[in-house]
């Protein structure tokens, strides 16, 4: 089977920066804690990915993993796509350290991943999420989060939430649309902060700005699935100012999150947000 690779814009380049470079610091402190450490990639791809700007192939989250000095004790890929998932069996061909998983990861996460990465077994993980739309359950969010030996970047999906959920005409969103989207969210709470109580002079809702909604996530982070680290998430723009996702970032530990907020400062600067 061929597979795809998809052609990703350099917001989605400066997002592969962000993670090359944090998961090199974590697992350099974790390896200098003796921790045993493991990388999840749950949206894995097929390790690598098409840039608009040069036309070659870079590495896409699973090679940079792969790369990531020193190396982490295992690593966790899985993907829906039959040709992705043949592409990541052909890394883990010659590293005995790789599992690969085919199917839905909101499923394989809970029952075959998470398991092997409890904080009682002082084991670490570092996890990827990172659905091209509304794919995640919100149920892997939160049991990360409780699990206390989880560090996750987040990928929060707002051009598809926006396009498909938050339309002004209420009564144009599919009911699978809102069901997507209580599941990425936990619940129906979203609805109550993505708009403003009081209706326009037109009678619609008024929707709150990305930001705002994206703060509400970030305090649901916090407070339902209990991380005590949040940092604000990094707008990932296109070329015309708009925003296509929010990468969030969530943990249990000061240190990550001094690690984060460096990483995050400086590509604010550079433009991303
Ligand atoms: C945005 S891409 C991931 C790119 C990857 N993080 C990288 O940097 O190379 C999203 C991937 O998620 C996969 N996918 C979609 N829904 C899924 C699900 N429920 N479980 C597992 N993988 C899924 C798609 O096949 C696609 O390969």
């Amino acid at each position: 089977m061929v597979v795809e690779y998809d052609i990703i814009g350099f917001w989605t380049e400066i997002k592969l920066s962000i993670i090359r470079e944090y998961a090199s610091a974590y697992s350099s402190i974790l390896n200098s804690k003796g921790f045993y450490h493991v990388y999840i990639d749950a949206f894995a791809g097929p390790g690598e990915q098409i840039s608009e700007s040069t036309k070659k192939l870079v590495a896409g989250t699973p090679k940079i993993a792969l790369a990531t000095e020193p190396p982490f004790q295992a690593y966790y890929f899985i993907d829906l796509d039959n040709a992705k998932v043949d592409e990541l069996n052909k890394l883990a061909r010659n590293n005995t350290d790789i599992r690969v998983f085919h199917g839905d990861c909101n499923k394989s996460l809970l029952t075959k991943v998470f398991p092997n990465v409890l904080w009682e077994d002082y084991r670490r993980g570092l996890c990827i999420l990172d659905p091209y739309g509304l794919d995640l359950s919100w149920n892997v969010i939160e049991t990360a989060g409780q699990m206390k030996s989880i560090d996750l970047f987040l990928n929060f999906p707002i051009q598809d939430i926006n396009r498909n959920v938050l339309r002004r005409d209420r009564t144009t969103v599919y009911p699978g649309s809102i069901e997507r989207m209580n599941n990425f969210w936990g619940d129906s709470s979203w609805e109550d902060k993505a708009f403003s109580s009081k209706g326009n002079m037109f009678g619609y809702k008024t929707k709150v700005d990305n930001e705002t909604f994206a703060l509400s996530f970030k305090r649901r982070l916090e407070e339902v699935a209990g991380f005590k680290y949040v940092p604000r998430p990094i707008p990932m723009k296109n070329s015309m100012n708009s925003t296509i996702y929010y990468l969030f970032f969530a943990s249990h530990h000061d240190v990550a999150l001094t690690v984060v907020n460096d990483i995050f400062r400086k590509y604010r600067i550079l433009g991303a947000g």
